[in-house]
């Protein structure tokens, strides 16, 4: 049992993420959710407080779940927090591309931090947070791929756009 670190950038947390969090809860002993910069994603849809409050809602009822934030490198917050295991997800194999190459580069330039992939349920290999900010944008209802709390924060968001 060990405490893991689990990034990402949660703009916003969906269903995908959520089922994770919860099957990572129950391996490890410690979920650490991360949100950090991607620097390939210039124009968030909504800010870090407001990504922190909507996954800590999200994930309240999970007890040995927490959720921080860091601006700066992945690798250098997991030492912060005394742990060696980041977490990540695996959609598809466009992800698996990104994923590798992110994992080997962190993994080489620590010297001991290690990647573990979870599978995504088939259910949510689709759902991202790009897909749900698209769609969201333009009206269409995306229930069914994030947590009501969050639903509810993407309505209020549309409304003031
Ligand atoms: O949810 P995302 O956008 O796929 O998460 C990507 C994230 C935030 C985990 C990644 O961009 C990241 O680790 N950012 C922090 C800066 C960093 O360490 N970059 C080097 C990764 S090779």
């Amino acid at each position: 049992m060990a405490t893991v670190i689990y990034p990402g950038s949660f703009d916003p947390v969906t269903k995908g993420h959520l089922d994770l969090i919860t099957r990572a809860s129950k391996l490890f002993e410690h979920v650490n959710v991360c949100i950090l910069n991607n620097s390939a994603k210039k124009c968030p849809l909504f800010s870090i407080d407001e990504r922190v409050i909507m996954l800590k809602d999200a994930v309240k009822n999970l007890p040995n779940v927490s959720v921080e934030t860091y601006d700066g490198l992945l690798i250098e917050y997991v030492k912060k927090c005394n742990s060696n295991i980041i977490v990540r997800g695996l959609r598809e194999m466009t992800d698996f591309e990104i994923e590798l190459q992110m994992a080997q580069v962190n993994k080489e330039v620590s010297g001991n931090i290690e990647t573990l992939f979870l599978a995504a349920d088939p259910k949510y290999s689709n759902v991202s947070s790009s897909v749900v900010r698209e769609f969201a944008k333009f009206g269409v209802p995306v229930g069914g791929f994030v947590p009501d709390n969050v639903l509810i924060k993407l309505r209020e968001k549309m409304t003031m756009m």
